[in-house]
């Protein structure tokens, strides 16, 4: 059995009309760049947000650059973040001006461990960016707390994990600021590269709005020199048809998540993903550690298994952060991991057979190994 890592052609087939529909009204209305698809996505994003605000951007790290920078943070400011994500969230920190500055993650649930952001807190530190990673909301009731004792600005990197929540509040509502990707493989993914910021704050949204926009509100009255990343409407009319399944499809992947940690529990040598308390998270990655991962990861691959490492080099031990000279003592969790994390399929359209497959190859690695 072939199983492949995510299946984007399933998802298209199963909401086929309705997005061909969506498209041909943009090609109708050569609704290209703003228009209604654009403003009705933005609406409807930021309600299921819970936000006021919703900008529609062209990418997730652009996203994450122009809210840092509509919240007035560059050159000679520092900005925490994980250790441990893709290198989006802290390049989108250097791009603005400002300087990077890590924290490990936390052993059982891979997000930032907010224990040790304090003791990384200077008088430059001007924001913290939590990213919910795998789909798993960051710890924020504690990171609110540490932000407003310190008087810094948080802004949750959604990338992956759209519509999640933690003690009944959206992600992407709790913080000031929040950024999105709609890169295709993600949880609400549009057909090439889109991204969006919501907030409940009117200057952020107003500056973030204008950064997005080559500085300006009106045409051709620019107030400052911006840039040009806007979401296009052929991606926000996909986007406005899969947002109305959004739920639905990460139930499923609630499901898949469940299913893999039953079949996978009595499993000695594998560690399956811990949720935190009051968490619902949305699993756009559902992640095991093993210290065998790299065999168990040729195994699969044998077997006609696709999986992935999220990410195999920690953003500390990175070539493009070497000026930074931190070594494995810094990020002893972050640098533990990159070689025992491995990414199993999930997707909604994953079937049980599937799943069986993939546990069943799991234990057969196990038996022989
Ligand atoms: C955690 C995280 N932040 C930011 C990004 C950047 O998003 P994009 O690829 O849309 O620029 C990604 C996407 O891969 C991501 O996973």
């Amino acid at each position: 059995m072939n199983v492949p890592f995510v299946d984007l052609k399933a998802q298209y087939r199963s909401i086929k009309s309705e997005v061909d529909t969506a498209i041909q009204d943009v090609l109708d209305n050569t609704a290209f760049i703003k228009g209604k698809h654009v403003e009705n996505f933005e609406k409807n994003f930021a309600d299921k947000c819970n936000t006021k605000h919703c900008i529609g951007v062209g990418n997730g790290t652009d996203a994450i650059e122009i809210a840092l920078k509509a919240m007035g943070i560059g050159a000679g400011d520092e900005v925490i973040t994980a250790a441990n994500s893709f290198i989006a969230t802290s390049e989108a920190i250097t791009t603005t001006g400002a300087r990077v500055v890590f924290v490990d993650c936390h052993p059982d649930y891979y997000t930032i461990d907010w224990t040790k952001i304090e003791e990384k807190i200077t008088e430059k530190t001007k924001a913290i960016i939590p990213v919910h990673l795998y789909g798993q909301p960051a710890n924020m009731p504690e990171i609110m707390k540490i932000a407003k004792k310190y008087n810094l600005k948080v802004l949750e990197d959604s990338a992956q994990a759209h519509i999640s929540s933690i003690n009944g509040e959206t992600i992407g509502s709790i913080g000031d600021v929040a950024t999105f990707s709609f890169y295709p493989g993600k949880n609400l993914g549009a057909y090439g590269d889109g991204g969006a910021i919501v907030t409940n704050n009117d200057e952020i949204a107003k500056k973030s709005r204008m950064w997005a926009n080559h500085g300006r509100i009106e045409k051709y009255n620019h107030e400052f020199e911006g840039v040009n990343s806007r979401l296009d409407g052929i991606q926000a009319a996909i986007l406005n048809v899969k947002l109305k399944h959004i739920e639905k499809w990460s139930e499923q992947r609630r499901n898949i998540a469940k299913i893999y940690s039953n079949k996978l529990r009595d499993v000695k040598n594998i560690t399956t993903p811990k949720e935190l308390t009051g968490i619902v998270p949305v699993y756009h990655l559902y992640v095991i550690r093993t210290g065998k991962r790299d065999e168990l990861q040729n195994y699969l691959k044998e077997k006609g298994i696709s999986t992935g490492v999220h990410y195999p080099i920690a953003l500390p031990a990175l070539k493009a952060y070497s000026y930074l000279n931190h070594s494995e003592k810094d990020f002893p969790y972050s640098y533990q991991y990159q070689s025992e994390i491995l990414s199993l399929p999930i997707f909604p359209e994953l079937s049980d057979d599937q799943i069986d497959y993939i546990c069943d190859t799991i234990k057969e690695f196990y038996m022989l190994s």
